[in-house]
């Protein structure tokens, strides 16, 4: 365990390092984005360094992925050129007790989505902070726009009873753009999300909606990390 570290980082490395050790050699791997799973990136970089896995390729989720992917030397392949995908593991920035989760907080929930669900196994790294009771009661729900589509979009999440507002960038004037080139709005529903399920189609369902940040029914196990008694543990849900 690295001393330096501060206990939330250290729950973050140490359950990124927990899903880098269940892939096996062989696999084709989606690798999540955020700073979870760049500890899991740079986890099954080192596993590949000292040959402890072999012949893996990885399917990233965005640029930040693909950019540290290929600093690790992670052999990268995509989507339109594999038969499936054996293992997918990202994090997350909500996880209620059924397993779905609030995604997004980095603007890459689309592609993070579109692997999960592709994926025959999809493991889900946190630290405890992000376990819930009710989704959105903490986090604000990431919805990606055509740029196009913004005001009518907004104007319907309105009359579903949701508070949208345009992200804005940090260091950059503006909104926030997509690796596809979209915008995001974040959507706070008062009370929380009572249907996950039907919340995630119905915005789905608007014109203009590329995809929300709700993941519904994809998750096959969680790997939680806590600090107990000053030392950083895993625990599986
Ligand atoms: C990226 O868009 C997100 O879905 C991330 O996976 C999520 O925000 C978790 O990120 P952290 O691991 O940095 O908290």
């Amino acid at each position: 365990m690295s001393t330096e570290l501060d206990p939330s980082t250290q729950m973050k490395k140490q359950v990124g390092e927990a899903a880098a050790a269940m892939v096996q050699s062989g696999s084709i791997v989606g690798l999540g984005t955020g700073s979870t799973a760049a500890f899991m990136i740079q986890a099954l970089g080192d596993r590949l360094r000292t040959g402890d896995l072999k012949d893996i390729r990885g399917i990233t989720t965005s640029f930040q992925g693909e950019v540290l992917a290929r600093e690790c030397n992670i052999p990268l392949s995509t989507l339109n050129e594999v038969d499936c995908i054996d293992i997918a593991i990202d994090g997350a920035d909500e996880v209620d007790p059924q397993k779905n989760l609030i995604k997004g907080g980095g603007a890459a929930h689309t592609q993070e989505k579109l692997v999960a669900a592709f994926a025959k196994q999809f493991i889900v790294i946190v630290d405890s902070s992000k376990l819930v009771e009710k989704l959105n009661l903490g986090f604000l729900l990431p919805v990606e726009v055509l740029p196009r589509a913004l005001n009518p979009v907004s104007k319907t999440i309105e009359k579903l009873g949701g508070k949208p507002q345009l992200r804005m960038a940090v260091k950059k004037s503006g909104p926030v753009v997509t690796d596809q080139g979209n915008l995001i709005l974040d959507v706070k529903f008062e009370n929380g999300i009572d249907n996950p399920a039907e919340l995630e189609k119905t915005l789905n369902n608007i014109p203009g909606v590329l995809e929300n940040g709700l993941f519904v029914g994809l998750t096959d196990l969680v790997l939680v990390g806590e600090v107990v008694d000053g030392k950083p543990v895993v625990r599986q849900i």
